[in-house]
């Protein structure tokens, strides 16, 4: 299906120096109990998703050695959590907030160093633009700083008493214990963090489950992590099913914060042995809509659409994964959105202005091609020029029109560069579709008549939650509530909820007119509970 010849291969010595691939790195140090531990046992081989010309033909080149962890160093792990847990006893549950706060600053400020080497593996396991990797490490340096802001401000909020007619009261919020994290390829760092900062902040110890792609890129985290938090607070595993699956069996994780698909969350937690006990934190998979009507800013509806299908290649949950147009632009936005899904420079992550770059999933260029197949065998038509695989990790920009929900497409979450559009007549008709779907997370609406959009939005805020006027779906500002309905999501994120996922609002509370409400005021002026006193919580 590919108008244009592919240019040849490059070989291992024509890739810029600067990517270090001439020195596979060998990360065999990783943090468990509060040791930098040397792994012995077998290594996993690392390679780029992208094709260079080998001795022998194509090959991808090799990044890496990372250990391939098994069900006992996974036990180790998760026995360090739980020690320094200690039933909610332990060092790290009992610190002082604000104390704790300085370890994650610390580790903030150390991270922030490394990230020159972060960003070069980034590009190298899993083909982010080098653009893109930089915004993602910079996003996760002030995605810290607003965590440990909006984790102060609600210290200072839950430090008051409340008055009630009989009890003098105080609602703070506590730890719920250890966590296990497990963060996606897609935003590997980011997510990871975005789910073990909030917890470590609010007083869990946490097991970290690398992403199967996009690993290494830790590896020069485990010095920083070391120097910042005490024994045992966070440790890391790198492996798989083998490397977790005790650990979830074992009953001792009380949260699962992972960030993937419905059908691995849904795994994971049933491995659980007492699911009444566990807390789930879960970002999972979408079927975002656009919905682009007769009476839409043409390019306005094009350029959100192509940031928002295209962008990291359409492998962000929060991409624009079924595009909806009405049938009296639809021929139109189509022509123009293929137009400019045409312009989209295909290449390598490192090299200017790349758009569309290699998909690190193994497979995944044939899946799509599979979808692609699909529905042109139902009746639907390529826009674009280019379309298609172009090689076993490389898949061209495509644009489909003439898609129905009787094709794979309309149904299944792509997570790359494929966009289907589909023609509709009345707006009933697409509310009814996104109801069906098994997903909820967002929708795109662009149209200029108020009366329809006020319709659409009231309407579409039942079917999923977050309704885009007139822009791409997506996650940012981290300071918005990021959640979803149905099998996208289980939990809020963000930089104030994701506080509250990992932590239990807790009462301490006493009959107002009794010793007790007097020796709750003298706790709070003598300066004798943490939580109680704002200064003791690093407040004023
Ligand atoms: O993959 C899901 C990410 O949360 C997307 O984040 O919308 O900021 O690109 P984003």
């Amino acid at each position: 299906m590919n108008n244009t010849s592919p240019p040849p291969l490059p070989r291992l010595q024509d890739l810029p120096r600067e990517l270090g691939l001439a020195r596979p790195l060998d990360c065999r140090r990783f943090l468990i109990d509060g040791e930098l531990r040397q792994w012995r046992g077998p290594m996993q081989e690392v390679r780029a998703p992208f094709f260079i010309q080998g001795a022998n033909g194509p090959e991808q080149p090799l990044i890496g050695y990372c250990p391939a962890h098994d069900a006992a160093t996974g036990m180790q792990a998760l026995d360090a959590a739980v020690a320094a847990w200690d039933g909610g006893l332990g060092v790290w549950p009992c610190l002082p907030p604000h104390e704790r706060a300085a370890c994650v600053a610390e580790f903030a400020r150390r991270m922030a160093e490394k990230q020159t080497e972060i960003v070069r593996l980034m590009q190298l396991e899993i083909c982010k633009s080098k653009a893109e990797c930089e915004q993602e490490f910079l996003r996760t340096i002030d995605y810290f700083k607003d965590t440990i802001d909006a984790h102060e401000a609600m210290l200072r909020a839950s430090s008051g008493l409340v008055e009630t007619e009989r009890m003098l009261a105080q609602v703070r919020r506590s730890p719920l214990g250890v966590v296990l994290c497990m963060g996606p390829f897609n935003f590997p760092l980011n997510e990871t963090m975005a789910t073990l900062i909030p917890a470590l902040l609010m007083g869990n110890t946490a097991v970290v489950k690398l992403p199967r792609i996009g690993r290494l890129l830790f590896f020069p985290l485990m010095d920083c992590l070391h120097a910042a938090f005490p024994r045992g607070v966070v440790n890391m595993i790198c492996g798989e099913t083998e490397a977790v699956a005790p650990v979830m069996a074992s009953g001792k994780v009380d949260v699962l914060a992972f960030i993937g698909t419905s059908r691995a969350a849904e795994a994971m937690r049933a491995m659980h042995p007492r699911p009444v006990r566990l807390r789930c934190v879960f970002g999972l998979e979408a079927k975002n809509a656009a919905i682009i009507l007769n009476d839409a800013d043409v390019d306005l509806a094009v350029k959100q659409v192509m940031r928002g299908a295209f962008g990291f290649n359409g492998q962000r949950c929060t991409a624009l994964k079924l595009v909806f147009a009405q049938a009296g632009i639809a021929p139109e936005f189509t022509r123009r959105l293929a137009e400019a899904a045409d312009t989209l420079a295909v290449g390598m992550p490192w090299e200017p202005g790349v758009a569309i770059t290699p998909l690190p999933e193994p497979g995944k260029a044939q899946f799509l091609d599979d979808l692609l197949r699909d529905a042109l065998a139902r009746g639907a038509r390529v826009e674009t020029s280019r379309s298609g695989a172009r090689d076993a990790s490389l898949f061209e920009p495509t644009v489909l029109s003439g898609v129905t929900a009787e094709m794979r497409v309309f149904h299944e979450e792509q997570f790359g560069p494929l966009c289907p559009v589909v023609t509709f007549t009345d707006t009933d008709e697409v509310l009814r579709a996104i109801a069906a779907s098994d997903y909820g997370q967002q929708a795109s609406v662009f149209g200029a008549d108020l009366n329809v959009l006020g319709r659409l939005t009231d309407r579409l805020a039942n079917l999923v939650s977050r309704v885009n006027i007139g822009c791409k779906a997506q996650r940012g500002p981290d300071v918005l509530p990021f959640t979803a309905r149905k099998d996208s999501a289980v939990g809020t994120l963000s930089v104030n909820e994701a506080l509250s996922a990992f932590s239990i609002e807790t009462l301490v509370a006493a009959n107002m007119t009794s010793e007790g409400a007097r020796q709750m005021r003298r706790l709070r002026e003598g300066g004798l509970s943490v939580y109680l006193t704002p200064e003791r919580n690093g407040q004023d």
